[in-house]
């Protein structure tokens, strides 16, 4: 039987580049090299795009592109042999640039199979306020929210901060509408936070959310499928900070700790694994998502939080974790995310 030949691309134009080299390594690392042929094209921060020929082991720590060597720099991606031969392409970028719609754009383009959530659903789940009215209208529940553009901040950035602070109140959160990770995120006390968070938040797009404080348990479930989806086990995080920030996600060598299974009643279990559900069918999911929820400490009262549609994907990442307690195994989870690309093509 002749390998299936699988692109794996990595890297990519996004604060979050690092992420995306470690859950990448961890992919190729795991994939089944009698079963598959791997070809690995690796984006710059800078957005620029190179077949790498290298060894895989560079691709973590971000050498690669280094290895002047074997980096193919002069190609096409509609016209060149060595990707028209590819099969499948394997996506494994987090955050704008690549898990946002673009990249799988090009895919759809060039009219090759890939891993994951078509344009739509990657655009989606990338914005966290598109996101949001989604699952207003699929009936989800979730927090009070105000989105805020740059321009009318420019505008009048007073009757910004009223309007913030009557519907919302403090503290609350910060965020950039098309992020992850974190970056560019704030819990803001007071007005002077407030603002700070803002102009922080600005510094990544032009549209940011802010959100209402939930004191919460985190919880994620792992989706995974076309038509008919299945829901993980649900997982549990307890950040080492404030909140789940950067450094507490990727930086603190595991002071975060996830618990797998998460603690909770099966009522509300089952709660959050259907919404979870019905949030990937909302924004027409495919192949995979991961889906963060928030459960008041007090109440018990379900939020969704967001949709990752390119979930952090190392061997140590909540994603594969889950649906490893649920009974798919990492390899396993690569080969059926392959399988799901074919047959969505179909
Ligand atoms: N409304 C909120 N209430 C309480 N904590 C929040 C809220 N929004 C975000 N957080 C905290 O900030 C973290 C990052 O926010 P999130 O929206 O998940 O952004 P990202 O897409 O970067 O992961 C969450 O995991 C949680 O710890
Ligand atoms: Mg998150």
């Amino acid at each position: 039987m002749s390998k299936i030949k699988v692109g794996i691309i990595f890297g990519g134009k996004s604060k979050e580049h690092d992420v995306s080299l470690m859950s990448a390594s961890n992919v190729i690392e795991a994939m089944d090299k009698e079963k598959y042929d791997l070809t690995t094209i690796g984006i710059d921060k800078e957005g620029n795009w190179y077949i790498y020929e290298g060894i895989k082991e560079k691709i973590k720590d971000g050498s690669w592109i280094l290895d002047e060597e074997n980096l193919i720099k002069d190609f096409s991606v509609f016209h060149d042999d060595l990707i028209d031969e590819i099969d499948v392409f394997f996506p494994v970028l987090h955050g704008p640039n690549g898990e946002d719609g673009t990249v799988q754009g090009l895919l759809e383009l060039m009219g090759k199979p890939y891993v994951g959530c078509g344009v739509l659903a990657s655009a989606v789940g990338m914005d966290k306020v598109m996101c949001k009215k989604i699952f207003k209208d699929a009936g989800l529940p979730q927090g009070n929210f105000l989105s805020v553009k740059e321009c009318f901040w420019a505008k009048d950035s007073d009757q910004i901060i009223d309007e913030i602070q009557s519907e919302i109140g403090y503290p609350c959160f910060v965020k950039p509408a098309n992020m992850g990770s974190s970056v560019g995120i704030s819990k803001a006390h007071d007005k002077q936070e407030l603002i700070e968070g803002i102009k922080e938040a600005f510094q990544y797009d032009k549209k940011i959310i802010v959100e209402a404080n939930i004191n919460c348990r985190e919880i994620e479930c792992a989706v995974l499928g076309n038509d008919d989806p299945a829901a993980s086990v649900l997982g549990e995080i307890v950040p080492s900070k404030e909140f789940y920030d950067y450094q507490s996600k990727y930086l603190d060598d595991g002071k975060s700790v996830l618990i797998i299974p998460a603690d909770l009643s099966e009522e509300i279990t089952e709660k959050i694994r259907n919404y979870a559900i019905e949030a990937y069918m909302a924004i027409d999911g495919n192949g995979l998502s991961r889906v963060d929820f928030f459960v008041e400490k007090d109440t018990d009262e379900i939020f969704i939080n967001e949709i990752n549609t390119m979930p952090g994907f190392t061997n140590i990442s909540m994603y594969p974790k889950l649906w490893e307690h649920t009974g798919i195994s990492y390899h396993d989870l690569i080969v059926k995310l392959i399988d799901l690309a074919f047959e969505k093509n179909l």
